[in-house]
């Protein structure tokens, strides 16, 4: 039996916002999302089968884990495992190749990454879009991360339990960047699992979410297609600010933005205002992800760096989807 997997797999941001989830469990996302997988940064991470083990044990960036990081991660495992008997425990451990504090979601590339590498330990003979499926009923956001390039994440239907994510284009499709500007270095205060039900159970906007993100996903989706940035932008920065727009209206308010961000909001609109196509999104962070085309990419990061308060600036383009890297078999 194979005892050991090792993947990586890496971060996405998405243009069309998944936020909120549909009310028949199974963690279906309320809307349609549509995301770039990012080259340049990832999760590596390790599953080691360990029959001594009454337990998983997980490390995180070499610090030995448990609480809900751990539950997760026995989740996944729980689920990928195919096998008759019950599931050997695992050792896992996980490093990220990018600071957590980023802005950009670690949860993604990690739940990807470990599906991958679950499933060469476990033997499991899972396919990727079963893998997808599993990532997003852990977390929605990391499905997406199991393929690379343009990703799309239908929204849940009911009675329909499976939903992997589908890749839409392959990283070659576009030549886009993506700028992270950094806002600060701290921790983000409510995460996004938390955020979005607090939305849906107290925003007196969801439902204008609700009916507002299809028609903005079909827009991101064609453009997209079409590799129309005129047209994209425009709809991208609607989708984020949709989306909080309508978590700042639940109670108690989200607010996930700090001046800084603001300042980057405006920083951006002036750099189109003098010619240059760039848009901006935002997750459940702080921190401002700034769309462009490649050859306006110097431009858009001196003009986020010199906002007063951006800490610093991370440049990404579309990458591959989650990988294994090796698997090798126990001796024993
Ligand atoms: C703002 O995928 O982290 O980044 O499914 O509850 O784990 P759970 O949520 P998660 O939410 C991501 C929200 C977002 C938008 C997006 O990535 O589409």
């Amino acid at each position: 039996m194979t005892s050991t997997g090792k993947a990586i797999a890496h971060p996405n941001i998405a243009l069309a916002k998944y936020w909120g989830k549909r009310p028949y469990g199974k963690n279906l996302p309320a809307v349609p999302s549509l995301s770039i997988t990012l080259a340049g940064m990832a999760t590596h991470t390790t599953v080691t089968l360990d029959d001594a083990l009454t337990e998983d044990a997980l490390s995180l960036d070499g610090e030995a884990t448990t609480g809900r990081p751990l539950t997760r991660v026995t989740e996944m495992l729980d689920r990928v495992h195919t096998g008759a008997g019950p599931r050997p425990r695992a050792r896992v451990a996980s490093h990220n190749d990018f600071p957590t504090a980023a802005g950009l979601a670690s949860s993604a590339s990690a739940f990807a990454a470990l599906a991958v590498a679950a499933n060469a330990a476990l033997d499991a003979g899972r396919t990727v879009a079963e893998l997808s499926d599993l990532a997003r009923q852990v977390s929605a956001s990391s499905g997406r991360s199991l393929f690379g390039g343009f990703v799309v994440l239908p929204a849940g239907e009911e009675g329909r339990a499976q939903l992997p994510a589908e890749p839409l284009a392959p990283a070659d499709h576009w030549d886009l960047r993506l700028v992270v500007a950094v806002t600060t270095e701290g921790k983000k205060a409510v995460g996004s699992t938390e955020g979005m039900i607090r939305t849906a159970e107290t925003s007196p906007l969801y439902q204008g979410w609700l009916d507002g993100a299809p028609p903005i996903f079909d827009t991101i989706r064609g453009a997209v297609l079409d590799r129309d940035l005129d047209r994209l932008g425009p709809a991208v920065e609607q989708s984020a600010l949709a989306m909080h727009a309508t978590a700042m209206a639940a109670d108690p308010g989200l607010l996930y933005w700090n001046g800084v961000t603001l300042e980057v909001l405006h920083a951006v609109r002036r750099l189109r205002a003098s010619g240059t196509a760039a848009y901006f999104t935002i997750d459940a962070g702080p921190h401002v992800k700034v769309l462009c085309r490649a050859s306006d990419c110097p431009k858009v990061v001196v003009a986020l760096a010199q906002v007063r308060g951006v800490q610093r600036t991370i440049e990404a383009r579309p990458g591959g989807g989650a990988r294994l890297v090796e698997a090798t078999e126990d001796a024993t």
